[in-house]
This record gives C-alpha cells, structure tokens and sequence, in this order.
C-alpha cells in the first residue's frame, strides 16, 4: 500500500504555530507517527506552501501507483477550486484531514471547497485524523 500524504500551507510550522488549535506536535513527528503505526505502508510526503506546488503534486500522483491520497489543504481547502479541479481528476480515494474542527470556528473556515471532490472528510481529532484517515483509505480499498 502506498499513499501520499499532502499538507498545504503553514502546516510545516505546525508544533510551534497556534498550539492550542493545532498541538504541539511537528509534521516531521505526526509523519513519524504514521510510519511507525502503519510500517507497511509506503509513506510519500509532501508539504508546499504554494497552492501550484500542491496541483503539480496531485497532478504527478496520476502517474504513480498510490492507492491513495491523504491531504490537509490547510486554508486552501476552503477557497481553492484549482486544487478541487486536480483532486477530481484522482482515481484513487482521496481523504481530507482537518486538524481543528473547521465547523466550530470563524465562518470562513466552516466550508470546504474540495470535500465534493473526496472519498470523505476527517475533521476536529487532531493529528490522530491522519491515523484514521489511513485506516478509512484501508477502508475504501479493502485492505
Ligand atoms: C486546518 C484548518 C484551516 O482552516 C487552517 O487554515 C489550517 C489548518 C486544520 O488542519 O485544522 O491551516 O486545515
């Protein structure tokens, strides 16, 4: 099983930024989590800060053999019809994490604009939702 796990902007400054919202883990410690709880899943990362960054990595991924996509696209998500665009042309499950509860904060953040475009949507459990999202990608392939 290979997936890739994408984190748009900010995200590389998780552990220091905003703590209370988002944890005081870094996404180098929440990947190694991930790799350590599933050590046979083939893991590729990807953090960009830049929204074409992101659409050339989704778009890259059509060419390889993941069985699936995880992406955090932190406030892109909730503006970014470029990135829904590329993550509809994605034949494989696409997961979509949210650290916080988008749906208990200001009102920007309570719509995401790429959710139509994905298998399902984990919101509001912290960096454990990229565990669960791994195991509802296992889920949606029946693995
Ligand atoms: C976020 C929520 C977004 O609103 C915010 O812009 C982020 C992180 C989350 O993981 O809770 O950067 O995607």
């Amino acid at each position: 099983m290979k997936i890739l796990v994408i984190n748009g902007p900010n995200l590389n400054l998780l552990g220091t930024r905003q703590t209370e919202v988002y944890g005081k883990k870094s996404l180098e410690e929440i990947n190694r989590a991930l790799r350590k709880s599933f050590p046979k899943v083939d893991f590729h990362f990807f953090q960009s800060n830049s929204e074409g960054g992101i659409i050339d990595e989704v778009q890259s991924s059509l060419e390889k053999d993941y069985t699936g996509i995880i992406i955090n696209p932190g406030a892109y998500g909730h503006y970014s019809y470029a990135i829904r665009d590329a993550l509809a042309s994605v034949k494989v499950p696409v997961i979509e994490v949210h650290l916080s509860n988008i749906y208990r904060r200001e009102e920007f953040r309570q719509r995401s604009v790429i959710s139509a475009a994905c298998t399902g949507v984990v919101v509001g459990f912290g960096e454990a939702g990229y565990l669960l999202a791994v195991h509802a990608l296992m889920g949606a392939v029946g693995k």
